[in-house]
């Protein structure tokens, strides 16, 4: 019996209990076997709800990355028109590295099923179970000095946020500098590793994590107050290659733009997503900490934050805590 044989089966059975016995005996094979094969589907992503009484019934199947996404319904000119497709890699981060050291050209783009040591920011992990996510990782040449490189970090989530409300209709929106939220739960995650010479931009790594299929199984048990999926807020699973294809048309539509006319309309769009002006908060600095409230984006991609005594102050790097509630 292979994997193939046991999923027609279930699939024949749509929203349905299929009982160990039946299954057993319409493949011909040990219940004990059944079992084990479903612990296989299991671990690739698939979702059961398993009875002890009724059996087993498919509540969820991966998408599986399409083909066809990256040639058939992609309308870029350079981003995602090179892709390099794995199962399991520890991060995409490091693939894609390694391609741009090897001279990959602008918009090579590497997918992931699954990352074994998905990378977040501040040296954070980043949770990518198989089949659940997007996981990709983008090698961009701009041809920039290096202190623009923030403002890209902040481009890419304007691209990835207006995608994501347009292919889902939710109410997403950023925290600065580049996570999504939604109703106050991270989203997805963006980290931009680059490599320079003489000042300018050798090349930018562009990691961007979409928790789109991910239940609350998914997610340790401390995460779950801070995290969230696309399916668990909307109810319903998403295809993910439609996401990708919207988000690299977007992504590279306003990268044009940016190359063309500079930060400043970028800035504005992400102004106008953002979820952090106007909302006193707490900032942890390298220099320290401080209180006040965002009011706005410099031209450099810092966030410009207003102070009690009135005085204004621009933060570059920064963890950002959550809104302080005034009583
Ligand atoms: C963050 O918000 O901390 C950034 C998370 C970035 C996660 C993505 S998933 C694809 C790429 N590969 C990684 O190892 N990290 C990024």
């Amino acid at each position: 019996m292979s994997l193939n044989n046991l999923l027609e089966l279930l699939n024949r059975n749509p929203d349905q209990y299929v009982s160990g016995a039946m299954m057993s005996q319409e493949l011909n094979v040990s219940r004990t076997a059944i079992w084990k094969q479903i612990r296989k589907l299991e671990a690739a992503g698939y979702e059961f709800d398993a009875s002890t009484k009724l059996g087993y019934r498919l509540v969820y199947s991966p998408d599986g990355w399409n083909d066809d996404i990256l040639s058939g319904t992609l309308s870029t000119d350079r981003f995602g028109r090179v892709v390099h497709k794995y199962e399991q890699v520890k991060s995409t981060q490091d693939a894609a590295k390694e391609l741009a050291e090897n001279g990959a050209p602008e918009g090579t783009l590497v997918l992931a099923e699954e990352q074994t040591g998905g990378r977040g920011r501040m040296g954070r992990g980043w949770v990518s179970p198989q089949g659940k996510g997007i996981w990709m990782s983008m090698v961009m040449r701009p041809n920039v000095p290096i202190h623009c490189a923030p403002q890209l970090t902040l481009l890419t989530a304007v691209a990835l946020c207006r995608s994501l409300k347009r292919v889902t209709g939710l109410p997403i929106g950023i925290k600065w500098p580049n996570d999504l939220l939604i109703h106050g739960k991270k989203l997805s995650g963006i980290l931009l590793e680059s490599a320079a010479e003489d000042e300018r931009l050798k090349y930018i790594v562009a990691g961007v994590g979409i928790s789109v299929n991910l239940s609350k199984q998914d997610y340790p048990e401390e995460l779950l107050e801070k995290a969230t999926s696309l399916r668990i807020e909307a109810g319903q699973p998403f295809n993910r290659s439609t996401i990708v294809a919207q988000f690299l048309k977007e992504w590279e539509t306003l990268y044009d733009l940016f190359l063309q006319e500079g930060f400043r309309a970028i800035a504005a769009l992400w102004e106008s997503l953002s979820v952090t002006i106007g909302q006193p908060v707490r900032l942890i600095t390298p220099q320290g900490e401080l209180e006040g409230t965002p009011i706005g984006l410099e031209e450099s991609g810092a966030i410009r934050i207003l102070r009690a005594d009135g005085t204004t102050t621009a933060i570059f790097s920064a963890e950002m805590g959550e809104p302080i509630k005034r009583t």
